[in-house]
C-alpha cells in the first residue's frame, strides 16, 4: 500500500479541507493508498508532527472553513535545512508522494524541494486567485462572494450618508479580488497593484459623478497598491510584508481632494473565514481527487490545475514562473463602469 503525505501551509482558505476531503476519499477508494495528515504546514514535516487520515476523519470537514491540519509559515529552507530537515519524517512515515497544497511561496517550496529528490504534486491554492498556470484558485469565488456582499451593504449606506467609502480587500501583488469584487459590486473606481494609479483622475471622476446627481461613490483598493507616503510593513515570519490599511492613507487624500466625506472599512481575513462556496467547494473537491489520482501514477514534480473547465496536470515549475496578474482586458470591463 502506497502512502501519500498532504499538508497545507501559508495563509488559510475556504476549501482547504474539500481538498482533503478528496484527497483522502480518492486515496482509499480509487488507489488503495493510505494517508498521513501532517500537521502545521512545514512545520510538522520538520518536527514530525503527523497523523493518519482515514475517510472516517474527513467525512464531514467539506464545508468547514479554515484547515483540520493547521498551516504555518514556516518554511524548510528558510527555517530548517531544505530537504534534509523533512527527510527524517518522510521516511519514518514511508511517505511515497507528498501532497502540498499552498500559495506561491509554499509552491516554489515545494518545487525546489522536488528539485532536491522530493516527490511532490502541488495543489494551488489562494484567495488571491494569483498562481500562475491555472485559470482559478479555489477560495478566490467565496472571497469575491464576501467582498461583493460587503460592496452592496456599504453602497446603501454610502448613499444615505452623501459620502466616498473605501472598501480594501486582499490582493497583496494582484488585484484580482478587488476587480472581480468591484465589476460585481458595481464600484465606482477599483485600485490594483498591477494598474498605477493617479488620485486626481480618481477624485475628477468622483466629482463628475457627483456633479451629475450621484452623491456617493464606492471605491474598492486592494491593499498591496502603492501607498501614497512610504511606510514600514511588520514582517510576517516567511519574511513577506504584513499589509493592510492601505485605504487609511488614501482617504483623507480623497476627502480633501474631492470635498466628501471619506471613510474607510477594511475587510481583511473576513475574506479568508468560513464556509467555501458551492463553487469553491466542487473545485476544491476536484483539484484534491486529481492530486491523489497524479500521486497514485507517480507523477511528480506536477501540480493539479483549471484550464478552462477541466482539471489538469502542469509542471509544478510552471506554477512558480511567476504571480499571474489581471489581465487588461478584464481591467478594463472593471473601468468602464467608473465614475
Ligand atoms: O496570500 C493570501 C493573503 O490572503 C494575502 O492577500 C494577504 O496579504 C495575506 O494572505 C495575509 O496573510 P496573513 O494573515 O497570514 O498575514
Amino acid at each position: 500500500m502506497s502512502v501519500i503525505g498532504v499538508l497545507t501551509a501559508g495563509g488559510d482558505c475556504p476549501g482547504l479541507n474539500a481538498v482533503i476531503r478528496g484527497i483522502v476519499v480518492r486515496a482509499h477508494e480509487n488507489h488503495d493508498a493510505e494517508v498521513v495528515g501532517i500537521m502545521n504546514g512545514w512545520e510538522g514535516l520538520m518536527d514530525g508532527d503527523v497523523k493518519l487520515l482515514g475517510p472516517r476523519d474527513v467525512s464531514d470537514i467539506l464545508a468547514k472553513g479554515g484547515t483540520v491540519l493547521g498551516t504555518s509559515r514556516k518554511d524548510p529552507y528558510v527555517h530548517g535545512d531544505g530537504y534534509a530537515s523533512i527527510a527524517k519524517t518522510i521516511k519514518r512515515n514511508d511517505i511515497d508522494t507528498l501532497i502540498v497544497i499552498g500559495g506561491d511561496g509554499t509552491l516554489r517550496t515545494a518545487l525546489r524541494l522536488s528539485e532536491d529528490g522530493a516527490k511532490v504534486v502541488g495543489v494551488p491554492k489562494t484567495i488571491d486567485n494569483d498562481i500562475n498556470g491555472t485559470d482559478f484558485t479555489f477560495g478566490f469565488n467565496t472571497a469575491v462572494q464576501i467582498v461583493t456582499d460587503a460592496i452592496d451593504r456599504l453602497t446603501t449606506t454610502a448613499e444615505a450618508h452623501n459620502r466616498v467609502i473605501l472598501v480594501e480587500v486582499m490582493g497583496r501583488t494582484k488585484g484580482w479580488i478587488a476587480t472581480y469584487g468591484g465589476i460585481a459590486g458595481g464600484a465606482q473606481a477599483v485600485l490594483i497593484p498591477e494598474v498605477p494609479y493617479d488620485l486626481d483622475e480618481v477624485t475628477a471622476l468622483i466629482r463628475r459623478r457627483h456633479r451629475r446627481g450621484k452623491n456617493y461613490s464606492v471605491v474598492v483598493v486592494a491593499e498591496g497598491v502603492e501607498p501614497p507616503q512610504k511606510v514600514e510593513h511588520q514582517k510576517d515570519i516567511f519574511g513577506f510584508d504584513r499589509l493592510g490599511g492601505v485605504a487609511y492613507q488614501l482617504a483623507p487624500v480623497i476627502e480633501r481632494l474631492t470635498g466628501y466625506e471619506t471613510r474607510v472599512t477594511v475587510l481583511g481575513h473576513l475574506q479568508r473565514g468560513g464556509t467555501p462556496s458551492a463553487f469553491d467547494r466542487v473545485l476544491a473537491t476536484r483539484l484534491g481527487t486529481k492530486a491523489a489520482d497524479l500521486a497514485a501514477e507517480g507523477q511528480h514534480g506536477t501540480m493539479v490545475a483549471m484550464r478552462g473547465a477541466d482539471i489538469v496536470a502542469v509542471p509544478l515549475a510552471e506554477g512558480c514562473a511567476e504571480i499571474r496578474g489581471v489581465d487588461q482586458p478584464l481591467y478594463d470591463v472593471a473601468q468602464t463602469f467608473f465614475g
